[in-house]
Formats: structure tokens, C-alpha cells, sequence
């Protein structure tokens, strides 16, 4: 079965073609570039990037999955078309949308609508074009899904594809929020996870002991009182802006280290205390070195798994994944309404 999708619920505009769960083409353009400048993403710069690239993005994914056809001929080769429905920034979510739908219409193809965090959860099974490299094991069913992102952090018993039960989430920022901002704060540029995981490298993780918030007894985050205590901390010891290289460097691995303590200590209790055997981590934070290596190191017992990076990031292959079981199990159609704030749901017993 042959699905084409279009992601665009925040700040990359990407289209993807799956056959059976293999990718064939994964385009994704990113507009960090536009948002830079303000440290976060402009909601509204992005529904505008999207229109303009969303067009160009779904004509090379259809090109690089079927060649240099017609448009009508290389649609006429699906079995039908994915979107993310939620959740996201509403504009821009419309965008995808009404590519998605325009090209379904056109085409005569079903329709379906897909959850961007229930993609994250399940992108790990997503199996890339091997071109050489060896393929990455992938999970089987049932694990716990961690979800890390720039807006959300989840903690999802993911029983098969389209069973969950959502264990907890956060309860004020998102794990790669945290990241942004500290980058931020010390001045270092967008999107901060990737600049703060590499600065870290240089750095000392013991150099300031930041909060590890773990909330116990629920399976809930909070990183707010971290990112303050990091803004106290930069404030009270940092002296002027720009920082040294030095004092980045350890406040980042610091923050970095404080992160992912919480994360892997809640993650692996629950999955003690559920008794699954799998751990599938998904999201932009689950591109972060210490974070594998951390998980890695302290899942006695466990298996863990992490998508390949490209699939971590957002990207329309995870949503195609989605699309395709969801178009197998005739889940196509229904409310296709974008949802901002959509929950992760069971939509199969
Ligand atoms: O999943 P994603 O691409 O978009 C959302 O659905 O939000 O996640 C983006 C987030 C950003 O906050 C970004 O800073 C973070 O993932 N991120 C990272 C790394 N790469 C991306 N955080 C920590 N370490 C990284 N290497
Ligand atoms: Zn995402």
C-alpha cells in the first residue's frame, strides 16, 4: 500500500511516499533559518513558509518515490493521502491539511487524518530504504513510548498501533522547550537542542547540580523549576552576556544531564512497574547523544530503541506510518477537522 503525506504542524514543511512501511522518499525543509531571529517559532511566518514550499516539498518526495512523472500519473500510483491533523499550530496545520485534501480530491484517494504524537511514538517500526547502511532493529508490540518534543512530553503505553494508554505527560514545559530556552538564555541560537547537545560534549555535567523534578507518584514531568533554576543560575554566576565558551559549555551539560536523569529515571520505572521488555523513544530530544547513551547505559533488562535521526525530528514518513495502518484498518475519512490540541487516542481494539 502505497501512502503519500504532508507534515506541517510547526516549523518544517515535509511530504514522505511509504510502501508497506518502507519510506521511499522523505522530503523535509526546514525553516529554522526564518524563526531564528526570534529564538522560537512564529506562528504565523510558518503557515506562510508552508504555503509557499508545501507545493515544491510534495512534488520531489513524489519524484523521488516514482521518478520524473506527471502529477496525475505519479498520484494515480497511490493508495491514498496522510496529513497531520494535531497536534500543532493551528495555521499551519490548515496548510497540510488543505494540500492533503486538494490532492485526495483530485486524485480520488481516500483521506486520512493522522496524530503527530502517536507518530512519534510509533516512528522507530518505520523501516528506511537500506542504501547500504545496516537497518536499525525495530520494536515490536507492546512497549512504552517516551515522546519527547518540542512541545510535548508523553509517556505512552503503546499496546499495538492504534491501542494506547497515555501513562502521563508534562505539566508545564515540554523536554525540548527546556532545551530552546536555555539556549536562549545563553545566547546561543535555534532550535537550542542540537547546539546545547553539542556544547555539552565540552562540558562538565557536574558542574552545577540543577533540580532532577521526578514528581513521584504519578507518571507526570515538570521542567519548569529546572529552566528557573538554569535562569538563576546564569543570572546570579554567568556575569555579562555573551558568556564564556566555558560557562556555556558546563551549564549546558549541567541542564543537559539534569534532563535526561529525569527522563530515563521515570521512563524505566514505568516500564519496571508495567513489565514491558521495550522502550521506543520518539521526538526531536530523541536525537540527543546523552540521552541514548544514558538510556543505553541504564536499561538492564530492557531493550530500547530510537528511531534513526532523521526519523527523531519532525518528518512526514512517521505520519505516512500512521496513514498507511490507519488505511488498512478502512480508518480513512471520518472528522478531519484540525485539532491543536489533539490527545493521543485509541482508534483500534
Ligand atoms: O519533534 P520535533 O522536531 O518537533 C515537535 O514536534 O516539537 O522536536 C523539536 C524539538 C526542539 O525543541 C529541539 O530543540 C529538540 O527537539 N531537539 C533536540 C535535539 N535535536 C532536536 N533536543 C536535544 N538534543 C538534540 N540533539
Ligand atoms: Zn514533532
Amino acid at each position: 500500500m502505497k501512502v503519500l503525506a504532508i507534515e506541517t504542524s510547526c516549523d518544517e514543511t515535509s511530504a514522505a511516499v511509504i510502501d508497506r512501511g518502507r519510506v521511499l522518499s522523505n522530503i523535509v525543509s526546514s525553516q529554522a533559518d526564518l524563526h531564528e531571529v526570534f529564538f522560537g517559532v512564529v506562528p504565523e511566518l510558518a503557515s506562510r513558509a508552508h504555503m509557499e514550499r508545501v507545493r515544491a516539498v510534495v512534488g520531489r518526495a513524489l519524484k523521488d518515490a516514482f521518478g520524473p512523472l506527471p502529477w496525475r500519473e505519479a498520484l494515480s500510483k497511490l493508495d491514498g493521502v496522510a496529513f497531520t491533523q494535531g497536534p500543532g499550530l493551528a495555521g499551519a496545520l490548515l496548510v497540510g491539511k488543505v494540500a492533503a485534501q486538494t490532492l485526495a480530491w483530485s486524485a480520488r484517494k481516500p483521506l486520512v487524518g493522522v496524530n503527530h504524537l502517536e507518530a512519534h511514538a510509533l516512528a522507530a517500526g518505520v523501516e528506511l530504504s537500506s542504501s547500504g547502511s545496516k537497518a536499525l532493529a525495530r520494536p515490536a508490540y507492546p512497549y512504552l513510548a517516551l515522546i519527547v518534543s518540542g512541545g510535548h512530553t508523553e509517556l505512552v503505553h503503546v499496546r499495538a498501533v492504534g491501542s494506547y494508554r497515555v501513562l502521563g505527560r508534562t505539566r508545564d514545559d515540554a523536554a525540548g522547550e527546556v532545551f530552546d530556552k536555555t539556549a536562549k538564555l545563553l545566547r546561543l541560537g535555534y532550535p537550542g537542542g542540537p547546539i546545547v547537545d553539542r556544547l555539552a560534549r565540552k562540558g562538565d555535567p557536574a558542574a552545577v547540580r540543577f533540580p532532577r523534578p521526578l514528581l513521584p507518584g504519578t507518571w507526570d514531568f515538570s521542567f519548569s523549576g529546572l529552566k528557573t533554576a538554569v535562569l538563576y543560575h546564569v543570572r546570579d554566576s554567568g556575569g555579562a552576556p555573551p558568556y564564556s565558551e566555558r560557562f556555556c559549555a558546563d551549564v549546558c551539560a549541567s541542564f543537559q544531564e539534569a534532563v535526561v536523569d529525569t527522563l530515563t529515571a521515570k521512563t524505566l520505572a514505568a516500564a519496571e512497574r508495567l513489565k514491558v521488555r521495550r522502550v521506543v523513544v520518539g521526538g526531536g530530544v530523541a536525537a540527543n547523544g546523552r540521552l541514548r547513551s544514558a538510556f543505553m547505559e541504564r536499561a538492564k533488562g530492557l531493550r530500547v530503541f530510537f528511531p534513526p535521526m532523521s526519523l527523531c525530528t519532525d518528518n512526514a514518513a512517521m505520519i505516512a506510518f500512521v496513514g498507511e495502518q490507519r488505511l488498512r484498518r478502512g480508518k480513512s475519512g471520518g472528522r478531519l477537522a484540525v485539532d491543536p490540541s489533539m490527545p493521543v487516542r485509541s482508534w483500534h481494539r
